[in-house]
């Protein structure tokens, strides 16, 4: 009777961890279908972009919600900040034509583009570099984009608030650039932090939306919002 139970008892045993090493196995051909989805959905838009000649697979976002929302115009004067390799400024230069200018600013050099493209190196933290952003402007532009992102330390909360603080300095860049009516992009990490920063944006654009292009890599918290129609403090 003892041995019975215990040969009950081990097949049940056995059969909980062949449920349980079924379900793990599951798991992790699930784990692993998803990765080779991320990785040919990032196959896909690198491939694309290596062969449009793109220097970024960043550049398919700018085209997509360039479409939607009509950013760049014929002869825009453009500032494009965090724009290291410089996929967007390619996109912005081929939108705006000769007769526009594209500034774009970086931390990390950015190899010289041709045509309306202004390359200027520096932390736009500092205000140094705004200084020097203002000066090769000279004068108020069109639109402001900003795709800057953080070095990612790994630690959630220390990425999110780097995050944040980019997108505050983005704005405030915006506020000093934009000419009254002018658009603005700025990249976000969605949190509870991004909500009010969405807030602010209402009370200085038209119309504010909240976007997600098709190229973002999938399960990322970036967003991007768009505003519309700036309203400058000294504007009625
Ligand atoms: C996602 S990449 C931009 C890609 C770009 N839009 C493109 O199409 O090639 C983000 C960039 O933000 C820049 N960045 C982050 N913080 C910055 C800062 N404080 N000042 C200037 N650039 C910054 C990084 O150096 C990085 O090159």
């Amino acid at each position: 009777m003892a041995a019975h139970s215990t040969n009950q008892s081990s097949a049940r045993k056995y059969s909980i961890d062949a449920t349980v090493a079924r379900s793990h196995c599951l798991r992790r051909r699930a784990a692993d279908v998803s990765v080779a989805r991320v990785y040919q959905r990032k196959d896909r838009f690198y491939r694309r972009a290596k062969s449009a000649g793109w220097r970024s697979r960043a550049a398919f976002k700018l085209i997509e919600l360039d479409q939607r929302f009509r950013l760049l115009r014929r002869g825009d004067r453009v500032v494009d900040l965090g724009a290291w390799p410089g996929g967007w400024l390619q996109v912005a230069a081929e939108r705006v034509g000769a007769g526009g200018l594209v500034i774009g600013i970086d931390r990390t050099p950015i190899e010289p583009l041709a045509g309306p493209v202004v390359c200027v190196t520096g932390d736009l933290r500092d205000e140094a570099t705004l200084a020097m952003v203002r000066e090769r402007c000279g004068g108020p532009v069109d639109v402001v984009l900003s795709d800057m992102a953080p070095q990612l330390s790994g630690v959630r909360a220390t990425d999110e608030a780097r995050a944040a603080e980019l997108a505050a300095r983005a704005f405030a860049v915006a506020e000093l650039l934009l000419r009254p009516g002018g658009r603005l992009l700025i990249k976000l990490f969605q949190n509870d932090e991004s909500a009010r920063f969405v807030e602010q944006l209402r009370h200085r654009f038209k119309s504010v939306k909240l976007t997600r292009p098709e190229a973002t890599r999938a399960g990322s918290a970036e967003l991007y919002v768009v505003g519309e129609g700036f309203r400058s403090a000294t504007s009625p």
